[in-house]
């Protein structure tokens, strides 16, 4: 339910003056439900309030980081049996793109659709080189969402970003850190301790310089239009009969036939 806040597959915790969010739905790869949503947006928020708070570090629970929206939950507002602005998914979008303490993410297995976009808004990230990240959203009739339709092609460039939004192209953790998304690629039984390691050089750092420093580097207004923009049509988007179909198509455990929709 949005704005509740509370979920068992999400967990708060703090390490001195870090933040530690953790997925913790390893069962389903960390797919994120609306009340794991709920949380992780509660606790970016509080955050930004708790002057006790330096740095934030993001991390799951598991062999995957996230397999991005639960999509039964995708599939309720498909079907007209759920409003898709009531989605908690749009809280935590605002809360990464407007969070003003540093963020930091370790990122081991899959990274899909939400899993990566989040990325785009986390300072520091560290992924396993055998990590897997991807933004298949046209297979699933949809469109990229959380500034990723801006960001993602200012990092990586316009061919390749859209090779992963279009055809569901994956870049391993190597090629993810080679190209910017990240600052290293590590072998993954090191990337949870890395990530923490900077976390806690961050929050010895002066936050308000760093602070400052997130605020020069990333234009806020352009981002938050473009994250308007994109939810307008990620919405629309959710009820048409194509993602219908794909969402069928996930639960059936088949592959979506999109051929015979106009
Ligand atoms: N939403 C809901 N459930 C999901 C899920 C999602 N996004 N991703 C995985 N799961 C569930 C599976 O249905 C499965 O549940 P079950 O054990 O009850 O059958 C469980 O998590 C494990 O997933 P599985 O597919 O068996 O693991 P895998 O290692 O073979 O593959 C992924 C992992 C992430 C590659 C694959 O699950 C996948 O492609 N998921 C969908 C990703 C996606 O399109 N997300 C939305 C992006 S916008």
């Amino acid at each position: 339910m949005e704005g509740e806040g509370v979920s068992e597959h999400f967990k708060a915790e703090r390490d001195g003056a870090v933040l530690v969010l953790t997925l913790n739905r390893p069962e389903k790869k960390n797919a994120i439900t609306d009340a794991m949503y709920a949380a992780f947006a509660d606790a970016l928020d509080e955050a930004g309030r708790d002057s006790a708070v330096r740095a934030v570090l993001i991390r799951a629970e598991g062999d995957s980081f996230s397999a991005g929206n639960d999509i039964g939950e995708f599939a309720a507002v498909a079907t007209g049996a759920r409003r898709a602005e009531t989605m908690a998914v749009a809280r935590l979008i605002r809360a990464l793109a407007t969070a003003e303490k540093p963020l930091v993410a370790a990122v081991r297995g899959q990274a899909v659709g939400i899993g990566t976009t989040m990325l785009l808004h986390c300072d520091l990230v560290y992924v396993a080189e055998d990590a897997r990240l991807a933004a298949p959203f046209a297979d699933l009739a949809l469109t990229p969402e959380a500034a990723s339709s801006l960001l993602l092609p200012l990092r990586i460039g316009h061919p390749r970003a859209f090779a992963m939004f279009a055809l569901g192209e994956a870049l391993d953790g190597r090629a993810a850190a080679a190209l910017g998304l990240a600052n290293a690629a590590l072998p993954a039984a090191e990337v949870d301790a890395r990530a923490r390691e900077a976390a806690q050089a961050l929050a010895r750092r002066p936050t308000g310089a760093l602070i400052q420093t997130k605020r020069l580097m990333r234009d806020a207004e352009a981002i938050w239009t473009v994250i308007e923009a994109e939810a307008g049509v990620f919405y629309q988007r959710l009820q048409s009969p194509e993602a219908r179909e794909a969402f069928t198509a996930f639960a059936e455990r088949r592959p979506p036939d999109f051929t015979k929709l106009d």
